[in-house]
């Protein structure tokens, strides 16, 4: 490893998760697994990448935990939230992602993980309806109880460092009131107010978080963390957020795909991206407010890529719209369908048909464990704030939009900032510049 100041992954690593669902259980079962040599942590960037460095003129391929201290997958001990009091066995066989026989050997470990109760108001998700809750606690008594969940969790586990990553349900959209959310002074009056309309209880986790400096990952595209109240509060406890949203199936197709019209100079008339899912997360996202929060970081994705500002002849006036559909029979095995019309040389129309069977929570658990790990190793690298090096693995990365900042959301770029963030931290030459 090369000479970096970033401090080492000594001690034990605790991760927290808001939400003991779907994602959590196949992500926290995997881990078991593979600390076991009992499963393979396939599609991790930090287990299985290896990427170019160059220092002092010599080049070598190595994999990430090579180039910086990564907390190795045995020193992580796992906890959680939920709103159902069902421990980690019994909700990863509940969720039917993984088989009995890759959840049984790690069965033990698994029904240690016990649900802390939940901050929660069904007013955000009204499709769930557990017993497993905080009661009558105000915005503010949220944030207290959830910072003692945090102490406890860190003293009784011995732990020398602790990330929160949302892996809950998707909230009602809450969109950003600049007189409530744009200062921490704001946020906190509002909490204190117990204003229940502009400050949603994963904010509450967020802010908890952040106060015991904790790293936060926004899983869900929750507003939660991407408000500037968040940012500078971030950057005032020294602790590096990151979101928003899992970039898993669809998105990560759509930003995988689009730079190749972008590159190759093909025009777009139209994305229409469908699908159908069956799991909690799919209930959840069949109430309209709660997919109204999707949707607009669903969308979100085209446009940087695809900019009809900057090419106004090929992407000025294209239509892109985005559906899920709760289809029960299907639980975690979505099924997408885009069909993209585009056209090329003397504007011939040509269509692009794309139909991914995918697992969800299969494609989230790596990105989970990679976001958590990134943001511990920001925090000793001392890295604050929003973490756009890690854009790779979002749907809608956080950005300044206050100064006109633009997300990337082009796949190949944000492994280009991924990369060159590894290099840095490291020790080493950062060369692949953006363009
Ligand atoms: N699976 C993917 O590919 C993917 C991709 C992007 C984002 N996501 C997001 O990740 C999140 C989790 O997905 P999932 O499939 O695991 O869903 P899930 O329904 O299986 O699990 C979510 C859990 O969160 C709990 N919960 C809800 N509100 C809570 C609160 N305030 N406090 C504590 N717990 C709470 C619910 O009780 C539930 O058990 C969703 O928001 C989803 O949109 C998933």
């Amino acid at each position: 490893m090369a000479q970096s100041n970033i401090r080492p992954a000594s001690g034990k690593l605790g991760i927290l998760t808001v939400g003991l669902g779907a994602v959590s259980t196949t992500f926290i079962t995997g881990v078991l697994m593979a600390r076991k040599g009992l499963a393979k942590p396939v599609g991790s960037m930090t287990q299985t990448d290896r990427i170019r460095v160059s220092r002092e003129g010599r080049t070598e391929r190595l994999a990430y935990g090579d180039i910086v201290p990564l907390t190795p997958l045995s020193d992580i001990v796992f906890g959680a939230w939920d709103a159902y009091p069902a421990n980690a066995l019994q909700s990863a066989l509940f969720a039917e992602v993984l088989k009995r026989e890759d959840i049984m050997p790690v069965k033990d470990e698994l029904e240690q993980i016990r649900p802390m109760t939940a901050a929660f108001d069904r007013d955000y998700a009204r499709r769930i309806d557990g017993s497993n809750v905080k009661p009558g606690l105000t915005r503010w008594q949220m944030v207290e109880a959830l910072r003692e969940d945090i102490r406890n969790f860190r003293q009784e586990n011995n732990l020398e460092r602790v990330v929160v990553a949302w892996a809950a349900s998707t909230e009602i959209y809450v969109e950003r009131d600049p007189a409530v959310h744009d200062t921490p002074e704001a946020l906190e009056a509002a909490m204190k107010a117990d204003d229940r309309v502009r400050i949603a209880p994963s904010m509450c986790y967020a802010w908890a978080a952040l106060l015991e400096g904790c790293p936060f990952i926004m899983g869900a595209p929750n507003t939660t963390v991407d408000i500037p109240a968040m940012w500078t509060m971030a950057e005032r406890m020294r602790v590096p957020i990151a979101g928003k949203d899992f970039k898993t199936g669809q998105t990560l197709v759509k930003s995988g795909f689009a730079p190749i019209l972008r590159t190759r100079c093909l025009g777009l008339d139209g994305w229409f991206s469908t699908n159908i899912l069956g799991n909690r997360d799919g209930l959840v996202l069949d109430e309209p407010a709660n997919f109204h929060t999707k949707e607009v970081s669903k969308l979100s994705t085209l446009e940087t890529i695809l900019d009809g500002e900057e090419n106004p002849e090929l992407y000025g006036d294209y239509f892109h719209k985005v559906r899920i559909n709760y289809y029960p029979p299907r639980g975690d095995a979505k099924e997408s369908w885009d069909n993209i019309d585009i056209f090329g040389w003397m504007g011939y129309k040509m269509q692009v048909k794309i139909n991914f069977l995918c697992r969800d929570s299969i494609l989230a658990a790596p990105v989970l464990l990679d976001l958590c790990l990134l943001s511990d190793l920001a925090q000793r690298a001392g890295r604050w704030g929003i973490q756009r090096f890690l854009s790779f693995f979002l749907k809608a990365p956080m950005h300044d939009y206050l100064s006109g900042e633009q997300p990337v959301n082009d796949l190949y770029q944000q492994y280009a900032m991924l990369k060159n963030a590894l290099r840095e931290m490291g020790g080493y030459d950062a060369d692949q510049p953006l363009d």
